[in-house]
C-alpha cells in the first residue's frame, strides 16, 4: 500500500502537516531537500517523505535500498545557523537517540545503535541515517539534512540478495505488518524534540546515546591499513574509543568501524 497524506496528516500537527511533503518516487529524500534549500526559503523542521527511491544514499558513498511500499525514506531540515561546525556533525548520533526512541513509542521495539548511524535488532540494520550540510554564500553551514531510512515492513526477499544476512525489518522482527504513517509521524515529533534540544540538552540524548549503544566490549575494525582492537566507550563528543591489540586508545570520530558479528563482519 502507498503511504497516506492524508492519514499521516491527521497525526501530526497542523504546522508539521503543512510543511511535510510526499512523493512516490524521487532518487533520493536528501538531495531533494537539499536542492530546495539551496534555491528556496524553506522553513526549519520541513521534511520529505518518499515511498521509494532510486538511488537512496547512505554514508561514504554507499546507497540505501529504498523499495516502495514497505519502507520509511525521510529527510528533515534543520536551520544550525550560528551553532559550531563540530556540534552539528553530531546530530547523526542525536538522531539515533530520536529515531530509536520513535520505534519503542511507536511500536515497543527496542533498537539499539550501532556506532556511528545505524539502529539494529540483534545484529542486524533496521534504520540508517545520512546527516548532510547545505552551506549559505560565505560558505557557513545553514541547513543539515537530517535523512532517515527505516526497513519497516520488508520481507527478507524485499532486500537485495547481498543484504539479506545484514539487513532486518520491524515485520521481520515481531511479524507485525505496522502503518508506516505513524511510524513517520512520530519520527518527525522526536525530531521536532530535537531541534528544540539541540545543542544545548547534549548530555540528554548522550547518555541515552552511550546506555543503548550495542558495539561497547565488541571487537572493532578501522582505518586503513586496517587496525583491529575492542570498542571500549563513546566519548563526550559521541567519538569511539577503541583500545587497539597494541594497547593504543584511538579516538574516531567519522569513517567505518567494522563490528565482529555484525552485518556479516
Ligand atoms: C546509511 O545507512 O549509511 C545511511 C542511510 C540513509 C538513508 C536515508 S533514506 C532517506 C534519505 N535519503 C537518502 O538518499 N538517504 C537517506
Amino acid at each position: 500500500m502507498k503511504l497516506s497524506k492524508e492519514y499521516f496528516d491527521s497525526l501530526v500537527s497542523k504546522k508539521q502537516a503543512e510543511n511535510t511533503v510526499f512523493f512516490d518516487c524521487l532518487p533520493s529524500t536528501n538531495t531533494y531537500l537539499k536542492e530546495l534549500l539551496r534555491k528556496s526559503a524553506v522553513p526549519s523542521g520541513y521534511c520529505v517523505i518518499a515511498d521509494s527511491q532510486t538511488n537512496g544514499k547512505g554514508r561514504l558513498g554507499r546507497s540505501f535500498s529504498s523499495p516502495e511500499g514497505v519502507g520509511i525514506y525521510l529527510s528533515f531540515a534543520l536551520n544550525v545557523e550560528g551553532i559550531p561546525p563540530e556540534e552539528v556533525s553530531r546530530l547523526t548520533a542525536w538522531s539515533a537517540v530520536s529515531v530509536r526512541r520513535a520505534i519503542l513509542k511507536a511500536f515497543c521495539i527496542d533498537c539499539k545503535i550501532k556506532w556511528v548511524n545505524d539502529l539494529v535488532y540483534g545484529t542486524k540494520k533496521v534504520c540508517g541515517i545520512l546527516t548532510e550540510s547545505v552551506f549559505d554564500t560565505d560558505g557557513k553551514i545553514k541547513y543539515a539534512v537530517i535523512g532517515i531510512g527505516v526497513n519497516v515492513n520488508n520481507k527478507t526477499t524485499d532486500f537485495p540478495e547481498e543484504l539479506r544476512d545484514k539487513a532486518i525489518s520491524l515485520k521481520m522482527i515481531s511479524g507485525k505488518t505496522y502503518e508506516r504513517e505513524a511510524l513517520a509521524a512520530k519520527i518527525i515529533c522526536e525530531l521536532e524534540a530535537l531541534s528544540a534540544a539541540f545543542p544545548p540538552k547534549k548530555d540528554e540524548y548522550l547518555s541515552e546515546y552511550k546506555e543503548n549503544c550495542a558495539v561497547i566490549g565488541k571487537k572493532a575494525f578501522f582505518g586503513s591499513p586496517e587496525k583491529s582492537g575492542t570498542a571500549i566507550s563513546v566519548n563526550d563528543d559521541f567519538s569511539l574509543a577503541v583500545l587497539t591489540d597494541e594497547g593504543e586508545t584511538v579516538n574516531i570520530s567519522y569513517g567505518d568501524v567494522g563490528i565482529k558479528g555484525f552485518y556479516g563482519v
